[in-house]
Order: C-alpha cells, then structure tokens, then sequence
C-alpha cells in the first residue's frame, strides 16, 4: 500500500547527519536542513547509483560522495562535475514528510494524494502531561504478524507471563468494533479484577490486585495504540469522565513495512504518572523493550514457518481473533482500492 503515510523514524534520529533507512522496499535518505525541516529523498544518485546515505551534506545540498553530483532538497541536481550542462533528467525522487507527534510521516505514493490531515494522531508522545519512553525493533516479518500480534493481548499471558502478562488477560473476553467509515478497529478487554504484573506494580506503586483496562484502536495500516488504565482493583473513573484514582498508559506502535518481509517496529510507553521519573522511566523502556523482543523472537519465526509451508496451510481462528481478523479485512480493502484513505463508497462487503 504505497498511498499511505507511514513512520520513517523518530524526529530525535534525523539530524545534521544523512539518515538511511528503507521502507516499502523504497532506500530513502533523510535529514535536516539548516533550517529544521527534514526532507527525505531516494538513497540512490542517478549517475553511477551510489547511495547519497554514504556521501555528505553541505549547507542543504548532497554531495554525492562517488562523483560530486550535488542534489538540492527537492532532488533536483544542481551541480555536475566537468561540465556547465546539467542535465534536464538529472534529479532523485523526492517525498512528501510530515513531522508530528515525535514522529517523521513519509509518503511513499502519489504526491498529488498525500493529505496530511489523514495522519492518525498520537499526541502523547509529545504532551508535557506525558512521560514517554520509546524504540526502535527491526523485525525479520511481514508486518501483517505484527498487526496480527498487536491485536491480539491474550498472547501476552502466554509470550509475555511475569512481564505485562497475567492470567486474566488470556480469561477476559474481548469486544471488537469497527468504524467502517473510517476504516478503525477498537478491541477492548476490561478487567475488573486482575492481577498487577510488575510492569505496572513497580511503575506505579499500586500493591495488590487491579482494575485493568485495555482499549485497542487501530488506524491501519501503519498506527496502532493501546489505551491503558490501571487503578487499584474497583477504582472507576468518575461518572464525567475525569479519573484521578487511574494510571494510564498509552502504548503506541507504529508498523511500518521495510521490505515484503520485515518491518520497523516503533514502539512507544507515553505515563501520566511519575512524570519526569528516570528511575521509572528507565525501568518501562527496559520492561518494554524486553516484552517487544519476545515478540520480535516469535514474530521472527513465524515468518520461517511461513517460508517453508506447502501452498493452502489453513490457520485456525477463534473468539480471540476477532479483531485481527476485522484489521485484515480492512488491510485487504485498502490494498484493493490502491490504498486511497477509506470512505465508504468504497466499503467491500465482509
Ligand atoms: S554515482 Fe553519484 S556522482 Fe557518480
Ligand atoms: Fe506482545
């Protein structure tokens, strides 16, 4: 689905320094400009093909460190060596960014169709009410595994005991939603009376069981969140909506493909307790990326399970599946329709 945006990287990753890094099997180069903006080009100089990753900036131009081309922030070269002459095809793609929420958006498709409006939010990441830690996992998997396991919490009992896992999650029915006019999918699993896994027990203090909220939305293809509420167990917001006796955790992934089979796993733990905390801070990014790696490990195999499987393996879905399954069918809908946002004019019937 190339008429997406998707996160190329943390805003805090470009810099004054060229910054490679693939994505929908494009080799893009970023940075900054001496004016803040980040630009993204193709990573590859249209003379010999040498990646620009690998040559140097100079003020806000590219020098292309095999032979000098000199590319501006459009990609348009305007220096040659060894000749006045530029030619007219002389130029690298360029792509339409989008710097928002500590994230750098990149458009891979039609210029002409990238609405920046469309970007899904996730305005913890930079909120002063929030303390957020976060990363970055290379995955050997097509991202379709990762959404599958995203979507599906009840692996984390399983994958995940003594980290963020306990036995209520796996025992707790879910309900799924779908927006079809907006293309959403919200899974949702309430726990009244749970244990506290140790993620949250030592980020928050809170001794003895819990109340637990999980509150999926996903914003295909590339933003997932996770809205979490942890309070000590039978401590509900108030009826308008304001809640001082819960902790919430915003957890946010952003998906992005690399190539047909591996992706960039962002991964992102926005607090609003504990602000400014390192010792708690330190210990969520540790907790956290610790529960992603067991992800990335099984994800990794999966996808050499798939490798090697004969045509037509069936898989089997149950209750817990749901949501998965309502986030492929609308992953399906959006390739079909050349991955135009979804309206619903162009709603396929399930
Ligand atoms: S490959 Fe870039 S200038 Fe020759
Ligand atoms: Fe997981």
């Amino acid at each position: 689905m190339r008429n997406q945006w998707y996160v190329a990287a943390y805003g805090r990753e470009i810099g004054r320094e060229l910054f490679a890094r693939t994505i929908l099997g494009e080799s893009l180069v970023f940075y900054r400009t001496t004016s803040g903006r980040v630009v993204a080009l193709a990573d590859r100089c249209v003379h010999r093909r040498y990646p620009l990753s690998e040559s140097r900036l100079e003020g806000d131009t590219i020098v292309c460190g095999y032979h000098g081309f000199t590319y501006d922030q459009g990609g348009t070269c305007v220096f040659v060596p060894g000749q006045a002459r530029i030619p007219r095809t002389a130029r690298v793609a360029s792509y339409p960014v989008v710097e928002q929420d500590s994230f750098v958006w990149v458009w891979i498709g039609d210029h002409d169709r990238a609405d920046p409006s469309s970007i899904p939010r996730a305005p913890w990441l930079d909120d002063p009410a929030y303390t957020s830690v976060s990363g970055m996992e290379p995955l050997a998997a097509r991202y379709q595994l990762l959404v599958d396991n995203l979507m599906d919490l009840s692996h984390e009992t399983y994958l995940h005991g003594g980290y963020i896992g306990t036995p209520e999650v796996a025992n707790t029915p879910i309900t799924t939603e779908v927006d079809e006019d907006r293309g959403i999918v919200y899974v949702s699993r309430h726990m009244a009376d749970a244990e506290c896994p140790l993620f949250y027990a030592k980020s928050t203090g809170i001794e003895g069981r819990i109340t637990r909220w999980q509150d999926i939305e996903y914003h295909p293809p590339c933003l997932y969140l996770l809205h979490s509420r942890i309070a000590p167990v039978g401590v509900l917001p108030n009826a308008d909506g304001s809640d001082p006796g819960g902790f919430h955790v915003e957890v946010v992934y952003a998906i992005t493909p690399e190539t047909e089979n591996s992706t960039h796993d962002f991964w992102a733990v926005a607090r609003d307790f504990a602000l400014g905390d390192h010792e708690v801070s330190d210990f969520l990014a540790e907790n956290n990326r610790t529960v992603v790696m067991q992800d990335v490990v099984a994800l990794n195999l999966l996808e050499k399970v798939i490798a090697t499987e004969p045509e037509g393996y069936q898989e089997l879905s149950i209750n817990i599946d749901t949501g998965g399954l309502a986030a492929r069918r609308i992953l399906k809908r959006m390739a079909e329709a050349g991955a135009a946002p979804a309206r619903p004019s162009e709603a396929v019937p399930s």
